[in-house]
């Protein structure tokens, strides 16, 4: 049994990662709510003082990654800076900050999601750093220290989702959140490094 943090626990991708987490001592996260630790992924000293007071863990999974949506002719910079400091740095900053806390062989599992191989309009803040994190995982676990992991999850849209983002994704098939969180487990619970898994249908 592993000590897992798992970020965004809340939330619709938090609940399909806890699915593949069963076996595991979770500890939540999030912005607000019922969690064992509140955390603001923005926010440096407030992932620093997460990791302080969790103590010992063996495991970070995020799915945490807010996006602005709008067509890129309209989208201000004060928009793509809400999605860049959530979804691309506050996941890199929970990495760079976390390799010095994390035990010995550790992982960590970041989020990204498909539209950076499927396009869709109003999206592409949301594609551009989803595509960030994919490479950032990708090229990172070359310089993890210690043998600590790190992947990526890149799933198509939930089923428990798809009545919030399914009319702007007509021609896709949602996948179901136990399939995600199949990936999740494969992450957290493999030897794997450096992989995005992708989940579609
Ligand atoms: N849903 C899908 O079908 C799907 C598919 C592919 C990829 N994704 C990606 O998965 C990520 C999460 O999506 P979701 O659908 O799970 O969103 P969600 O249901 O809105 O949940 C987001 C969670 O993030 C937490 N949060 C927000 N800002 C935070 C911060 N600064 N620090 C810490 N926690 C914060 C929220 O906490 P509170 O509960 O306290 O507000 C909430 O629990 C997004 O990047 C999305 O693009 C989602």
């Amino acid at each position: 049994m592993k000590t897992v943090i798992l970020i965004g626990a809340r939330g619709k991708m938090g609940q399909a990662a806890l699915t593949g987490l069963g076996k595991h001592k979770v500890i939540t996260a999030g912005l607000s709510g019922d969690v064992d630790h509140i955390v603001d992924i923005t926010d440096e000293q407030s992932i620093e003082a997460l990791y302080q007071k969790v103590g010992h863990f063996d495991a970070v999974v995020n799915t945490v990654g807010v996006c602005e949506y709008a067509p890129f002719t309209e989208m201000s910079e004060s928009q793509w800076m809400t999605t860049v400091m959530s979804k691309m740095m506050g996941q890199i900053n929970l990495v760079r900050i976390g390799q010095k806390y994390i035990a010995d062989g550790g992982s960590f599992t970041l989020i990204s999601g498909i539209l950076n191989v499927k396009p869709i309009p109003l999206a592409i803040a949301d594609a551009t750093t989803s595509g960030a994190i994919d490479t950032f995982a990708k090229c990172v676990a070359h310089e993890m220290p210690r043998g600590i992991r790190i992947n990526v999850i890149n799933p198509t849209v939930l089923k428990e989702a798809w009545d919030v983002y399914g009319e702007m994704m007509p021609g896709f098939e949602p996948v179901p959140s136990t399939l995600v969180g199949k990936a999740f487990e494969r992450s957290v619970d493999g030897f794997i490094s450096g992989q995005v898994l992708y989940v579609d249908a």
